[in-house]
Parts: structure tokens; C-alpha cells; sequence
């Protein structure tokens, strides 16, 4: 194994009912302000924001909001939502949403306590920041990215053209109620869950090949996550698939798998930057992006694509095992071309060049990519 230090700073509170369980005594822990944050409205119809409101205000606590949080969100949003922490004196920031929201807040909490503009400080600078964040919590209504039980954030500069990750502020607790999700658009919903299926199998084709309980972990979480999007085929709405998503979810981005190995993550990076250029939803650019990615590295390492290809879809051999995850993908009825994503620009191959340009070459996938491989995966999407 690699050498590593795992410390976990999140306290999940999972199930039905978890908020009015659970909120109440967390609550407890703060002062009285609290920046109830959120996306384009969706807790609004579903009676997530009647409920939360209802239990901040038999805490006592004075609310202010920070609503309109994008998915994709900007650092433009950030500095808004840091201006109202500093204004109201918050002591504590719920994020209520998906991961957009929960990155957005982590950013916000960081950079409320400053006033060096973080995205220079990290982004530029490469420097992390001094100053402890505002503490934060989540309660997560769309799962998929686990981004509620880490430190990292993405976000977009949409002046720099970049989407990337910055290290924040992780969130002290997360209210994960899988009823919090019914009402999530089923695209959504799977795409989500891709996500999780992607984290997964980035954490393990990282370059480690010593034998590792990380590796057996993660092709765990890959055939669960498999699994339950199948039942979720048959029924959108089947509550154990959905609870076990939503802990895969956490699981797949929460350390655990990456303890002691190198991560690849250069899928990531692509679609990162796809979606600086586009605004794609991320579970979806992973979809379109995976296969075309997998069919370039396979030949770099046939025996762990073998091995993921028996542990997961159940076949036999390294190409198997990425044709197995297309078929997979088609029988998501998720995107399979570039032309099947929502781009707010159109897909041009001066587009795609430009995201080939921008994208991070990570160095610990089986094979570095460079610049011109990149855009020759992009080509081979449209
Ligand atoms: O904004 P509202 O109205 O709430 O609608 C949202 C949004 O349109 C909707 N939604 C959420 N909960 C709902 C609901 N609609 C109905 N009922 C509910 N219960 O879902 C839409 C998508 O939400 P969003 O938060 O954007 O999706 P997701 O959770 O997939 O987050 C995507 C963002 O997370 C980043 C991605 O890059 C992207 O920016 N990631 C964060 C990671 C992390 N911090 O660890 C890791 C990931 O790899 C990923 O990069
Ligand atoms: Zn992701």
C-alpha cells in the first residue's frame, strides 16, 4: 500500500426522518445564525424547505438565505454567498441540495472569513487558505457526487473558462434522507448514480497494482452501484435502492477508497472542463466520455480492466469488461454522443479543442495522456 493518513471530519445521520431526528441536537452546537443555502427551488415543492424552516425556527435560530445556487455553480455565486455570511454574522451554513449546492457552500465558508479571493489564492497562487471556514453542514436532496462528505469543491470560473477542484471546507454533518430524493427527475437520478459509479472506477484503475483492500472495496461499491441502478430500471422508486445509492454515493467519495492508492480521476478532469465550455450535466459528460477514455487506456492495463470486467458486469476479459459499461451505459438511457448533451454553446471541434487544451494531464492513471489524445477522445464523442 502507499503510505496515507485517513481522518474523517463528518458526521452522517442516514434514513428516513433523519432531519427531524437529528437537526434539533446538531443545531444545538451553533450560534444563532444560520445561512439556509439552496438550488433553483426544487426544496421549495417538495417540502424539504417547510420542513427545515420548521425545525430552524423551534431551534431559535435567525435565518438568512442564500438561494438560486446553480448547478455547475460559478465563483461569481461564491462571493455573493460570502457576502452574506460576513453581512448576517453566520455561524453556521446548511446547504440544502445536490452537489452543487454543497460545493458552492464549502467554497462560501472558506472564503466569508477572508478577504484574499480564494480562487487567486488556490487557483493561481497555489496556496491553501489560513483562516478556519464558517462551519457547515449538508442535507442532501440529490446524491451522486458524495461531495457531502469531503473537503474538496468544484467549481467554475466562467471568465477562466476552467472548472476545477479547490479544497474547502468539509461538512461537519450530513442529514442523508433518501426520501429527500423521490422527487429528483429520473435522468437525474441515474446520471447521479453514474457519478458514483465513476468515482469508483477512478479511485481504482489509479496506477497501484499492489494487492490492496481499497481495490476490493471499490469493485464493491461499482457492483452495488450496478445493481441498484437495475432495480431503479425496473422502479424509480424502490427506497432500499435508493438508500443503498445514496450511502454508495458517500462511500465512493469519502477517502475510504483512495486509503493507501493512487487515483486516475483524468476522466474527471475531462469532463470538468467539458463542462466549463458547455454546462453539461456531470454524470452525463462521464457517461459519454468513460467508454471512449476506457477504450484508450485498456490495452495499459488488460488484467485490472479483466478484473473489474468478472467483478462487476460478469465477463471475461479487459475489452469485455469496457464494452460490458458501454452496454451498461445504453441500458441506463444515458448519453452516448456529445450531440445528446444540453451544451449552452454549440459542439464544435474549435470547442473541443479548446476543452483538450484547458484539461488537466493527471500522472497517476496507467498511461499519461497528453493535450492531443485528449482531443482526439473528444473528437471520437461527437
Ligand atoms: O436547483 P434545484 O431546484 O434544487 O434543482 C436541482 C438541480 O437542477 C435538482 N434537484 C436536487 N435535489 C432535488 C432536485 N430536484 C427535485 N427533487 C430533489 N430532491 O437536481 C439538479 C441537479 O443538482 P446538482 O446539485 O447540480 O447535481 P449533482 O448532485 O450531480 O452535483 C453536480 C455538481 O457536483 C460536482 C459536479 O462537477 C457538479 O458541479 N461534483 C462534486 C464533487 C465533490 N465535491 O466531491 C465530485 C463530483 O465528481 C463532481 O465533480
Ligand atoms: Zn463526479
Amino acid at each position: 500500500m502507499e503510505n496515507f493518513v485517513y481522518e474523517y471530519p463528518t458526521k452522517v445521520c442516514f434514513g428516513r426522518g433523519a432531519a427531524g431526528q437529528h437537526l434539533p441536537g446538531l443545531l444545538a452546537g451553533y450560534g444563532p445564525n444560520v445561512l439556509l443555502a439552496y438550488g433553483g427551488g426544487s426544496i421549495k415543492k417538495n417540502g424539504v424547505y417547510e420542513e427545515l424552516t420548521g425545525i430552524l425556527k423551534a431551534a431559535g435560530k435567525t435565518v438568512t438565505e442564500f438561494s438560486g445556487i446553480m448547478s455547475n455553480p460559478t465563483f461569481a455565486k461564491v462571493r455573493e454567498g460570502a457576502k452574506l455570511a460576513r453581512e448576517h454574522h453566520i455561524d453556521l451554513i446548511l446547504a440544502v441540495g445536490g452537489g452543487s449546492v454543497v460545493d458552492c457552500c464549502k467554497i462560501v465558508a472558506a472564503q466569508a472569513v477572508t478577504d484574499e479571493d480564494l480562487w487567486d489564492l488556490e487557483m493561481v497562487q497555489h496556496k491553501t487558505p489560513a483562516a478556519a471556514p464558517i462551519p457547515l453542514g449538508a442535507v442532501v436532496t440529490a446524491s451522486g457526487t458524495g461531495a457531502e462528505m469531503n473537503g474538496g469543491a468544484v467549481i467554475t470560473n466562467e471568465s477562466a473558462k476552467i472548472k476545477g477542484g479547490m479544497f474547502a471546507a468539509a461538512p461537519r454533518f450530513a442529514i442523508l434522507d433518501p426520501d429527500y430524493t423521490m422527487t429528483l427527475p429520473r435522468m437525474q437520478v441515474l446520471s447521479g448514480a453514474f457519478d458514483t459509479l465513476s468515482h469508483a472506477m477512478e479511485t481504482y484503475f489509479g496506477r497501484s497494482d499492489q494487492d490492496n483492500v481499497s481495490d476490493e472495496v471499490a469493485l464493491a461499491i461499482m457492483r452495488s452501484t450496478v445493481v441498484n441502478i437495475r432495480t431503479l430500471l425496473r422502479d424509480i422508486n424502490d427506497y432500499t435502492a435508493r438508500s443503498n445509492l445514496m450511502w454508495t454515493s458517500a462511500m465512493a467519495e469519502n477517502g475510504i477508497l483512495k486509503v493507501g492508492r493512487l487515483t486516475d480521476f483524468e476522466c474527471h478532469q475531462i469532463e470538468h472542463q467539458l463542462g466549463a465550455y458547455t454546462d453539461c450535466n456531470h454524470g452525463q459528460g462521464l457517461a459519454v466520455l468513460h467508454p471512449v477514455y476506457y477504450r484508450h487506456i485498456v490495452k495499459d492495463a488488460p488484467e485490472k480492466f479483466a478484473r473489474m470486467g468478472q467483478a462487476v458486469f460478469g465477463v471475461e476479459g479487459a475489452e469485455a469488461a469496457v464494452e460490458a459499461l458501454v452496454a451498461f451505459i445504453q441500458e441506463c438511457g444515458l448519453p452516448t454522443k456529445m450531440s445528446q448533451l444540453r451544451s449552452k454553446e454549440e459542439i464544435t471541434p474549435e470547442l473541443l479543442r479548446q476543452v483538450a487544451d484547458s484539461t488537466n494531464l493527471l500522472p497517476n492513471g496507467y498511461r499519461q495522456l497528453t493535450h492531443d489524445e485528449v482531443y482526439e477522445i473528444l473528437m471520437e464523442c461527437v
